[in-house]
């Protein structure tokens, strides 16, 4: 809803008339797919765009043809990974960004299991 109310419409129409293919289509080099995305929970930096599960936030059709433009000139290989590669990479988080959540001890028994059996 926040991308929507934000212009992520424009921004879909904008990236269907640059890349020359309809949402859903693969552009003639197979460099680019473009897909509708539900929300990113990112909905604070709308309007969104993901590129292989990157975000790009605060997208304007300026900052979308600079991004497919960069894409296009191998700019951003060290940012977003190639297709194929995203099992591979965890986002990150930039610590000033951090939520303050703590990941889980991985070595406690989960809590189902009564603890006589989980001493075994
Ligand atoms: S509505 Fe776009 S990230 Fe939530």
């Amino acid at each position: 809803m926040s991308c929507q109310l934000l212009g992520s419409d424009e921004i879909m129409h904008h990236a269907e008339q640059t890349l020359g293919v309809r949402s859903g289509g693969t552009t003639a080099d197979g460099m680019f797919t473009l897909e509708h995305a539900e929300c990113q929970a990112a909905c604070t930096e709308a309007p969104n765009v993901q590129v292989n599960y990157r975000h790009c936030h605060r997208m304007t059709t300026g900052a979308f043809d600079q991004l497919v433009d960069d894409l296009r000139h191998g700019r951003l290989d060290g940012e977003i990974p190639q297709h194929g590669t995203l099992g591979r990479v965890r986002q990150q988080i930039p610590a000033d960004k951090a939520a303050g959540v703590v990941a889980p001890d991985a070595t406690a028994a989960p809590v189902w299991l009564p603890a006589k059996e989980a001493a075994k």
